[in-house]
């Protein structure tokens, strides 16, 4: 069955308005309106699957250091607010299972980013999918899983073959359809600063739903829907829903 995307996704919650992977990111998206939000797991060093973007600690937490060899425990003291704005001090790094509690109870759909430290690919992956086939019920139409991580998306695919699997792309290799296709992609995840029109348009082409990463400006949304993307992630979704 085609996977339905919502015209417009909360790219790590609602970033530009509350400290992005946040449980706050989260509320946000969802007090603007918005039907799905999307967000980056990874592992702590002890194999908890916790939402942060980038590999080390500094830029989104107070601490400092590589997420890989920070344990849950000490994940757990962090604070992930306070960067962004006094306000938000005291806003922990959830983990992946306190996000999509909330996500559930708000109602909304979520887009989980397998983001993996490197070489934790597998790991990381497994831990996402177990997590999230325990915490999320049955009756709810599935997670979308992503990735820029082909064997992460290998995992979800022998995992969890019936939840629905996007193909994030940043350097296009040529064989991208084969890849595609070998993944059973329900969709596409591509960033169009970093594609040429011709690109754009073999995507879209291509017959699966077209996610466009990251836009954060109205007239760009709509150009991109016009031309047949069917959401775009963006860090003030509520900016960009129709009125
Ligand atoms: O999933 C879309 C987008 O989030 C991919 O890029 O680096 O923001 O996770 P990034
Ligand atoms: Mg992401």
């Amino acid at each position: 069955m085609t996977l339905v995307l919502p015209p417009v996704i909360g790219h790590r919650g609602a970033a530009a308005l509350a400290p992005e992977n946040t449980l706050a990111a989260i509320r946000t998206a969802a007090a603007g309106g918005v039907a799905m939000v999307e967000v980056d797991a990874k592992l702590t060093a002890d194999g908890v699957a916790i939402l942060l973007h980038d590999d080390d600690l500094d830029r989104t937490t107070d601490g400092t250091g590589p997420a890989a060899v920070t344990t849950a425990a000490e994940f757990a003291r962090l604070d992930a607010g306070r960067w962004f704005a006094p306000e938000f001090a005291g806003e922990p790094v959830p983990t992946l299972e306190a996000a999509l509690a909330l996500v559930v109870e708000l109602g909304l759909a979520i887009n989980i980013e397998i983001k993996p430290c490197p070489g934790r690919e597998v790991e990381t992956a497994k831990v996402v999918l177990a997590t999230a086939r325990a915490a999320w019920p049955a009756a709810l139409a599935p997670p979308l899983m992503s990735s820029f991580a082909l064997e992460s998306l290998d995992v979800a695919a022998r995992l969890a073959p019936d939840w629905p699997r996007g193909y994030l792309i940043w350097d296009r290799p040529d064989d991208w359809r084969d890849v595609a296709d070998r993944l059973g992609a329900a969709s596409l995840h591509v960033c169009p600063e970093r594609s040429t029109p011709a690109q754009m348009a073999q995507y879209l082409a291509d017959g699966r739903p077209v996610a466009a990463y990251t836009v954060n400006d109205a007239a760009a949304a709509a150009a991109l829907w016009q031309a047949g993307v069917a959401a775009v992630f963006s860090d003030d979704p509520a900016s960009l829903l129709p009125r």
